[in-house]
């Protein structure tokens, strides 16, 4: 396995401890959370059940027979658990690397606690060097595409690349993003665009970074 595989595994690992019994688990998307999938199937007895952020995630998750709920029918989600692409010092996140980004909002939304796991190639001091993810409105694709230009940014669409909504994705590139929960709340303004990848307004409560050496939990500025 891959040193960085190896490092994602090590966080999905130290992920399961956060678990509670009788728990309702929001679970994230992408190849993190693809590990932490196999490591909730020994306890998915102990669990409630879980709510998924993807149709991919929902499909391992029935793969590994656990238990799938529907956000419609579920009250309380104790605890959300997720990657990211990029994470701060303050817990602010840039999600949707993988096109989930408008599932796993909601899922945070309505989750008690997210505890986001990630590498340590993914903390920054200052967010935007990964593009940053809009999930967008088929036929607003090119407004939004000149909206994002005059605010600065370079948007770049995701062809051949589809979400789960029925969705486009565009990337917005080289943005160094000093205020993200002003930055969140300007671009939600834009008509079209369903969901920014921007995770400031509802950031992580929990971050689990690994290294080669450890897992441990990053500390608030
Ligand atoms: C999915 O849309 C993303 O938000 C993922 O959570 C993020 O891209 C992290 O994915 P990896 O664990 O594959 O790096």
């Amino acid at each position: 396995m891959s040193s960085s595989d190896l490092k994602k595994q090590a966080v999905a690992r130290a992920a399961i401890e956060y678990v509670e019994y009788d728990d309702i688990v929001g679970v994230g998307t992408g190849s993190t959370v693809d590990f932490f999938i196999e490591y909730l199937k020994p306890i998915k007895n102990k669990i409630s059940g879980a709510v998924a952020s993807s149709i991919s995630t929902q499909e391992k998750l029935e793969a590994n027979g656990i238990r799938v709920l529907d956000l419609n029918d579920v009250s309380d989600i104790p605890i959300y658990i997720d990657g990211a692409d990029e994470v701060n010092s303050n817990f602010q996140l840039i999600k949707g690397g993988g096109g989930a980004l408008t599932r796993e909002k909601i899922i945070a939304g309505a989750s008690n606690k997210f505890l986001c796991i990630v590498d340590d190639s993914k903390v920054v001091d200052v967010l935007g060097k990964f593009p940053l993810p809009l999930e967008v409105v088929p036929m607003a694709r090119s407004f939004v595409a000149r909206e994002v230009i005059k605010k600065k940014g370079m948007p770049v669409w995701r062809e051949n690349f589809i979400t789960d909504n029925g969705n486009i994705i565009l990337d917005i590139n080289h943005m160094e993003i000093f205020e993200p929960i002003l930055l969140e709340k300007d671009l939600n303004k834009i008509p079209g665009i369903l969901t920014v990848g921007l995770f400031a307004e509802r950031p992580a409560d929990h971050i689990l970074v690994s290294s080669e050496k450890e897992v441990i939990e990053l500390e608030k500025k």
